[in-house]
């Protein structure tokens, strides 16, 4: 199958972007993989045909440029400070461009009340983009499953998980699995408009379950550590990674949790897609998180009335001293078929 439909994917030699990048050449579709350098993972994507331009997130200029004629976007910023402006760049580029939709990489911590600032930008920029005339889909992930394998130490064969996750649950999602769910989310992006979905592994666990489940998948004793998030950033400096300031660290533990409010809502799907598909919703909620009043195209007046049927729960903060609580949920997670990909058929 070919497709004269343009796709972007931005944050293109990222965790999330390749994946979605190899499914979605895979099923025929035109791909332009916005990358920040120029090296060998740029050039593994361009090999497996992808159109590759190579433009920094925080500059218009090559945002715009890298935007043109396209239909359907993936908006994925790293982990790091700007995450406001480069929203706001992206943003202006894509309305310029004509760009139709756009699928925007959250967390599940994305709250008005976030402790987190990388939560609260995360949030903000979801009401920044609610704002323009694309048509948006957030997806707010729980920690991805990658922290178990990259903080992950082997010493005298015992498995050793040092992370500033405290007693704290989730359900941690994998990269490629999420993947799935952005490349079927950019090949029809409009039934999905307005929407807001959490994405999360199929089981919540704390880290000494985690270990656990590691250790009996290994087959050697797996111990988790908990430790001080003032450990941890020495850790990343010690490896050269930006430093972990709440203002970088995502779903940061001194952080938000998931509103235990969260309803179940109809997807655009229809039922056996609302079974397995949670949106962040909450009538309730609705006027105080949509957007305020302002412009004008019938397009965005729809993007509003979508929105008012996803609009963010609200959720309770914890004090800085509690301990670190669920930001995962024990709702059943989005699966890929949720959003009409059928696994294992790629
Ligand atoms: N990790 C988690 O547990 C977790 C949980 C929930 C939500 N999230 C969200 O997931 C997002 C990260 O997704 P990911 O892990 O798939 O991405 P990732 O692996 O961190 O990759 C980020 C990509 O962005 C590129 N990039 C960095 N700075 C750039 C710039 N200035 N201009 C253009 N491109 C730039 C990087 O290229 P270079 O490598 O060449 O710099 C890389 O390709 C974040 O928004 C985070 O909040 C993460």
């Amino acid at each position: 199958m070919t497709d004269d439909k343009l796709i972007l994917v931005t944050g293109a030699t990222g965790k999330t972007a390749r994946g979605a990048i190899g499914l979605l050449l895979e099923r025929g579709h035109r791909v332009r993989a916005m990358v920040h350098r120029d090296d060998e993972r740029s050039r593994a994507l361009a090999e497996a045909g992808a159109e590759v331009i190579q433009a920094d997130f925080l500059d218009l200029d090559g945002v715009a440029a890298a935007a043109q004629g396209v239909d359907s976007a993936y908006f994925c910023y790293p982990i790091r400070p700007g995450l406001i402006e480069a929203t706001a760049t992206f943003a202006q580029a894509a309305t310029e461009a004509g760009v139709g939709s756009v699928v925007n990489m959250s967390q599940i911590s994305a709250r008005r009340e976030a402790g987190s600032n990388a939560a609260r930008q995360h949030w903000l920029a979801e009401r920044l983009l609610d704002r323009t005339d694309l048509l948006t889909t957030h997806l707010r992930p729980t920690f991805f499953a990658e922290w178990l394998t990259s903080w992950w130490e082997l010493r005298g064969g015992e498995g050793r998980l040092r992370l500033p996750f405290g007693e704290g649950r989730h359900a941690p999602i994998a990269a490629a699995d999420q993947s799935r769910v952005i490349a079927a989310l950019l090949a029809d992006p409009k039934p999905h408009a307005g929407a807001t979905y959490t994405l999360h592994g199929p089981l919540e666990m704390d880290h000494h379950q985690i270990a656990a489940a590691m250790a009996a998948t290994l087959g050697i004793p797996v111990r988790y550590e908990p430790i001080s998030v003032e450990e941890f950033t020495a850790a990343m400096t010690r490896r050269g990674l930006p430093s972990t300031s709440s203002s970088t660290s995502p779903t940061s533990p001194s952080t938000t949790r998931t509103a235990s409010s969260q309803a179940r809502t109809t997807s655009p799907r229809g039922s056996a897609d609302s079974a397995r598909c949670r949106s962040s919703n909450s009538s309730s909620t609705t006027s105080r998180h949509s957007t305020p009043a302002a412009p004008t195209s019938s397009r965005h007046r729809r993007n509003q009335r979508r929105r008012s049927r996803h609009a963010t729960p609200p959720c309770r903060l914890r004090s800085a001293a509690a301990p670190i609580p669920c930001f995962g949920t024990k709702k059943p997670p989005i699966t890929a078929s949720t959003v009409g990909h059928t696994p294992g058929a790629r």
